[in-house]
């Protein structure tokens, strides 16, 4: 068994278990963490840096799924700082994705979707006209469409 170990999230004062993940004792304790590119049973990947965490002592702040707990970590996962770099993150995020969330599939169960609603409707600074391709479906045939 691992040696557990006192952190303070958000306040909290809580045991965890000593070099496990941070991001995990944060999903198993219900602390909302936004993050895409991780999952419990696939492990870490540490790409999209949704899941940024200010911890005590550190310059920058860290992504939780790559951090390690140690003994005496104060992590805060709420406040203006680090919600405005998440917002930040999210923003590079949707750079580079079309806005097709009307004709979308995973419309409704989607993070992004989900984490844009959280962080207040920001109007974007990019020209949402070159990011919509809702009408990418070509005729191809009279029983074909290319999608
Ligand atoms: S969940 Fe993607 S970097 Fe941590």
């Amino acid at each position: 068994m691992s040696e557990m170990v006192e952190i303070t999230v958000n306040g909290a004062q809580m045991q965890a278990s000593k070099g496990s993940l941070l991001i995990d004792k944060l999903l198993d304790e219900n602390i909302h963490i936004p993050h895409f590119c991780y999952h419990q049973a696939l492990g870490k990947d540490g790409n999209c840096r949704m899941c940024m965490v200010e911890i005590e002592g550190q310059k920058r702040p860290q992504i939780a799924c790559d951090t390690p707990i140690k003994s005496g970590m104060n992590i805060r996962t709420k406040g203006e700082n680090i919600e405005k770099v998440r917002r930040d993150i999210l923003e590079l995020q949707l750079i580079n994705h079309p806005i097709d969330c009307p004709t979308c599939d995973q419309a409704g169960e989607c993070k992004l979707q989900d984490y844009y609603m959280e962080s207040g409707f920001y109007e974007s600074r990019v020209n949402i006209d070159n990011k919509t391709n809702h009408e990418k479906r070509i005729d191809i045939g009279s029983n074909v469409m290319l999608d």
